[in-house]
């Protein structure tokens, strides 16, 4: 099983590593398609990881093989030596000719054994590439003929093994595909869909990703054949591609086209100097028309990569930064085609539900598109729940949680019956003490920037007389505190919390809720995105006041005394726990007999904790008291292979 480890996520998306014998891929990652005969590659792979800091490469072994003189030094020297790259090399095993000419000259054995004997770090089964003209019956046929493959291929490898995932655009063969590689597959690549992305067929290429995903294991690296364009990259990877090849950057230079992230250009159509990257700035696009063919060929192809480099850099910075949404939606805005596709996506949001981030540090409308993201769907959904049984609502304006704008905002009418109040957001009406939670807290759109004037909705004030003598502030603070907890726990938990006498307390600086303390102290903490998040206190709290297995992370015992001791909880030390949890979510981390150890916030989502093989599904926030005696030294896992020698960079 490949070593995959998840470090960070946003969408399906994961930046991750796993180790090969040349060296750790870096997920998401460009692996460059690179011509296996040195002349007929115009940027020598060296020189990729080099200049474009691309550190792996994806070659053909079938054309490796068929071609004798590259044939005899890989079988001599390997396919690194060949190459003259000592990184990691993933082979193809010659599908994609079958695609284009209609039949392979080798059987799945030979090109497998091949591939083994000229040393390929990712080898590829032989697959039968499903055309999406197919029929059910024909698709199916070649489905059983790649799985039967892949098992077989198995069987003689234990390096790394990429199966593809065939199936056309049958949405039951895609998912089975998708099973039957998980079962063998280290990386499971995604095939059959260079077609799709010709014909700009985003929407298909999405129904594809989207139908795929239950049979992908969590634990395995996600491969997408074919996807080049710098365009297409935050898309594919919301979806959770983790590697994409492509010899694109060299067939669109060959074409004389310039790729950027937001679209492409014919190099005749360019009369003005518009792109600065480092490339442009030696010499710039203008000039690039009156080079001799051949040169014009390289730098074409060499600012096409350049472009393709920075954008997976940008796809992985947004993954940190909690942002891919809204980098595939402004990516989306330089195509309609790729809107097709996100409109697909965000109609599947059932896909992205279990693994979508509790919070993000932010919320940015880029389109029309932008009120349709899961986070949006997940919150409007989880209102409904909540509203079922209380009400009924009396609609005002928005105002801000803050004591001084509360202070005249009646909880109660004069006769001292409870008053629910909902106010219009950018995502329909929602209860006034819910209106700091995320998404709605962090909500940035064009709305708050139109005038008041500009809205055409008269307030739909009621005419509740507050009583002019009544500060209704701290009753708000109440109100919010027991509304989020139910939130959060349900109503049940929340009730059964809130009686445990809790106080919240805003901030002296901005008037938002900020800690909740109970009879032992600090309990919560409240972040920007409105939800509490539970301190050592107020995790024993929660601990004896929900029943096992809520809000629970069942730690083995190999792994309690670091957990206990404050080491982040790895996914293979996990036993089980609440399936309700998502990444992001507060846990409580326990033994076996339910004994509190710590209090963590989730990197993994349940059903991944144990399937992937490597790092953590929990990060420590909070434990007890050290436990006696000594702290093993070691962490419970070893540590990855070296990255390649610097000498070679
Ligand atoms: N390259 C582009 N598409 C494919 C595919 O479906 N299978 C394989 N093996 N290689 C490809
Ligand atoms: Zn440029």
């Amino acid at each position: 099983m490949v070593e995959f480890e998840l470090r960070e996520r946003d969408g399906l998306a994961r930046l991750g590593r796993f180790p090969t014998p040349h060296g750790v891929v870096e997920t998401p990652a460009l692996l460059p398609v690179v011509h296996p005969d040195r002349s007929r590659q115009p940027i020598p792979p060296k020189e990729i990881r080099s200049r474009f800091g691309l550190s792996a490469l994806i070659t053909s072994a079938y054309i490796t093989w068929r071609t004798e003189p590259l044939r005899a030094v890989a079988e001599a020297d390997g396919i690194h030596a060949l190459l003259d790259f000592d990184g990691p090399v993933m082979t193809d095993s010659g599908a994609f000719q079958q695609h284009a000419y209609g039949h392979v000259e080798v059987t799945d054995e030979a090109i497998f054994s091949f591939q083994r004997r000229i040393g390929s770090d990712i080898a590829t089964v032989l697959d039968v590439f499903t055309e999406p003209t197919w029929s059910e019956a024909r698709a199916l046929e070649a489905l059983e003929t790649t799985s039967a493959r892949a098992r077989k291929a198995r069987e003689m490898h234990h390096g790394l093994l990429a199966v593809p995932v065939q199936g056309g655009l049958y949405p039951s063969l895609r998912v089975r595909s998708a099973s039957e590689a998980s079962e063998v597959g280290d990386i499971l690549a995604v095939g059959g869909v260079v077609p799709l992305m010709e014909q700009y067929r985003f929407s298909d290429l999405a129904r594809v990703l989207i139908a795929a995903r239950p049979g992908l294991s969590p634990g395995a690296a996600v491969h997408l054949f074919g996807t080049g364009h710098p365009m297409t990259f935050a898309f594919a990877a919301l979806f959770g591609v983790d590697l994409f090849d492509s010899s694109s950057y060299l067939k669109f230079a060959r074409r004389e086209a310039l790729m950027f992230p937001d679209g492409t250009y014919p190099l005749d159509a360019v009369r003005e100097p518009f792109c600065r990257c480092s490339l442009c700035e030696r010499r710039p696009l203008t000039e690039l028309a009156k080079l001799p063919p051949e040169e014009r060929v390289v730098a074409l192809a060499e600012h096409n990569l350049l472009q393709c480099a920075q954008e997976i850099a940008l796809v992985r910075q947004a993954i940190r930064d909690g942002t891919l949404w809204e980098l595939a939606e402004r990516r989306a805005a330089g195509h309609p085609a790729l809107q097709a596709g996100l409109r697909t996506a965000v109609r599947g949001v059932r896909t992205f539900l279990p693994t979508e981030p509790e919070s993000r540090r932010s919320f940015r409308v880029v389109g029309a598109m932008s009120g349709l993201r899961p986070a949006v769907i997940r919150f409007l959904a989880h209102l409904e729940k909540f509203k079922a049984g209380r009400g009924p609502y009396k609609e005002r304006s928005r105002v801000p949680l803050t004591p001084e704008a509360l202070a005249h905002v009646p909880t109660h009418d004069r006769s001292g019956a409870a008053i629910a109040w909902e106010v219009p957001t950018p995502v329909g009406r929602v209860p006034l003490e819910l209106t700091e939670l995320y998404p709605v807290g962090v909500y940035l759109g064009p709305e708050p920037f139109e005038s008041a004037a500009d809205r055409t909705d008269p307030s739909p004030e009621e005419p509740v007389e507050a009583d002019p003598d009544t500060d209704y502030s701290a009753r708000w603070t109440e109100r919010q505190l027991r509304s989020v907890l139910d939130w959060v726990l349900g109503s049940e938990g929340g009730a059964a919390l809130a009686a445990k006498g809790l106080e919240g307390h805003r901030s002296p600086r901005t008037g938002r809720l900020r800690s909740v303390t109970g009879p032992s102290g600090i309990l919560f903490s409240v972040g920007n995105d409105g939800l509490p998040r539970p301190t050592w206190r107020g995790g024993e709290l929660l601990h004896a006041t929900l029943p096992f297995p809520a809000r629970r992370i069942v730690v083995d015992e190999d792994a309690v005394p670091f957990v206990s001791g404050g080491r982040s909880l790895f996914s293979r030390h996990v036993r089980g726990g609440d399936s309700s949890l998502v990444p992001g979510a507060s846990a409580l981390l326990v033994d076996g007999q339910d004994r509190l150890l710590a209090v963590g916030r989730l990197l993994l989502a349940p059903p991944e904790m144990g399937r992937i093989a490597r790092g953590v599904a929990v990060r420590v926030v909070a434990h007890g008291a050290r436990p006696e005696g000594e702290l093993p030294e070691e962490e419970p896992e070893a540590l990855v292979p070296p990255a390649p020698d610097p000498r070679d960079l």
